[in-house]
């Protein structure tokens, strides 16, 4: 791996852990306005200082993510189909790798559609997606999606996907937390980080499946919905960089989260 390569992946996972804590915000390339994500810069801005790597469309970065922000990005270069279609699977490059450049990507992330009606679309897409990575010095995150069948996450089907995706050369996969996880970890030559998924019930919730990947052997998070669609997007993101890098209990990531939650209450109270 030459030294840009290596480069890019050490900004994204700091030498303090090895480990990222991502924030996930490129919902909107499919899913339109999500809650909490209709005014993107409004809500990235104070997160960004909090994250280890933003994962985004070329789109909401040029509008809304300062140029002087030093904060890795992750470009997401694939799309092409929206949640009012049956088949998420439909997706294609949509960002050549010569933009990725300009706009100095640290990383850049496709779907792969595992399973699915365009399997050999969006695999032969990571597959061009790896070549032209290598020669620009570029890692490539796959994703391994599962459109709207959320039961196919299940550690046989994620097993498959990871390990066809690294097979291909993905430098890094985005995958979700599952029963078993530690089988999908082991099975999967490449770092993996996980989602969070749709926004879970309460911020513990979240905080134990971060903890429970990063225990089974997870590189790191790539989560925005549990963050961002919290009331509390801060003190979620310091609770979880305590899981991700200093590897602290969901007790004890609890016992921070609360205790930024009061401190930015107390600092709202407060008279000038
Ligand atoms: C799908 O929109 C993207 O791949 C998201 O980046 C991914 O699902 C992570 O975000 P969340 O934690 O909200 O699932």
């Amino acid at each position: 791996m030459d030294w840009g390569m290596r480069n890019r992946i050490a900004r994204m996972f700091p030498a303090r852990s090895g480990n990222t804590v991502m924030l996930a915000v490129d919902h909107g390339y499919f899913m339109g306005p999500t809650r909490h994500l209709e005014n993107a810069a409004a809500t990235i801005g104070p997160l960004i200082p909090h994250c280890d790597a933003l994962a985004l469309t070329r789109g909401v970065l040029r509008t809304s993510v300062p140029a002087g922000a030093p904060i890795p990005i992750v470009l997401r270069v694939s799309g092409g189909v929206t949640i009012l279609q049956e088949d998420l699977s439909h997706e294609t490059l949509t960002t050549p790798m010569h933009e990725a450049v300009r706009l100095n990507a640290c990383a850049v992330a496709l779907s792969v559609f595992v399973g699915s009606p365009h399997e050999h679309e969006t695999l032969a897409s990571l597959g061009k997606l790896v070549s032209e990575g290598e020669e620009a010095g570029i890692p490539v995150m796959a994703i391994t999606a599962v459109g709207k069948e959320l039961e196919k996450r299940d550690a046989r089907y994620l097993a498959l996907a990871c390990r066809v995706s690294a097979e291909l050369g993905a430098h890094l996969v985005k995958t979700y937390y599952c029963d078993g996880f530690a089988k999908v970890v082991e099975a999967c030559p490449v770092p993996l980080v996980v989602a969070g998924g749709p926004k879970l019930d309460s911020e513990e919730a979240a905080l134990q499946l971060a903890h429970s990947a990063i225990a089974e052997g997870a590189h790191g998070v790539d989560m925005g919905r549990n963050i961002w669609q919290s009331p509390h997007p801060v003190p979620m993101l310091k609770a979880l960089r305590a899981i991700v890098h200093d590897r602290a209990t969901v007790l004890e990531a609890l016992g921070i989260f609360h205790g930024e939650k009061e401190a930015i209450a107390a600092r709202t109270a407060a008279p000038a």
